[in-house]
């Protein structure tokens, strides 16, 4: 079969955009991490502030070098407003909404997310350098979605944030056995108590 070689090269050209398309999304899977939100779980929505983790929204330490960060988004405004984290850790980003449609972007970062309500989304991020990010809806939630938005400040590697009580049950699984208290005591006690835990509501 005679193929033209003007179809040949626009097969070549095709054949080349669709490679290079599926090279750089699995580059920006495995190299820089971006990916869906999953589907981290369900929850009923109209139960989300007596839901765990979602009744302590706050900033947790997981393990060492990893931290726990459960934020709600409500009509209109973040639970908690501000979120004090130390660069060069692992964040995992839990958070819903009890109301409407939201958005979570950091700005500055990957970090991009619809909060569902009922839906539980989840997302991992590093904060490489220290500094303040603005957390932004970046969905339409309303009369008010403009005044939407909360504060990420990460601190100095090695500084020690504020974080919230004891340890959360991981979304979905009823809590934890008190019996079997971690390891290291000290890691998971409470740096010092904060009104990040108990945001006044508005
Ligand atoms: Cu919440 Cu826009």
């Amino acid at each position: 079969m005679k193929i033209h070689s003007y179809e040949k090269a626009f097969l070549t050209v095709g054949g080349g955009v669709l490679v290079a398309c599926a090279a750089a999304l699995v580059y920006a899977t495995i190299v820089h991490g971006i990916h869906l939100p999953g589907a981290s779980g369900r929850i009923d929505p109209a139960q989300v502030m007596v839901t765990p983790p979602f009744d302590r929204p706050g900033v947790y330490r997981r393990a060492v070098d990893e931290y726990e960060v459960v934020a709600i988004g409500r009509a209109w405004g973040f639970q908690p407003a501000e979120i004090r984290v130390p660069a060069g850790v692992d964040i995992t980003f839990t958070a819903t909404s009890v109301d409407v449609l939201h958005g979570f972007n950091i700005e500055g970062t990957r970090l991009n997310m619809m909060l569902i309500p009922g839906q539980i989304s989840r997302n991992e991020y590093r904060f490489d350098e220290p500094g303040e990010h603005l957390l932004i809806c970046h969905e339409y939630c309303g009369l008010g979605h403009h005044l939407m938005y909360g504060r990420i400040v990460v601190e100095l590697a090695g500084t020690a944030v504020p974080l919230i009580g004891e340890e959360p049950p991981l979304a979905g699984q009823p809590a934890a056995d008190p019996a079997v208290s971690p390891p290291d005591a000290a890691m998971s006690a409470p740096l010092q108590e904060t009104v990040l835990a108990h945001p006044s509501s508005h």
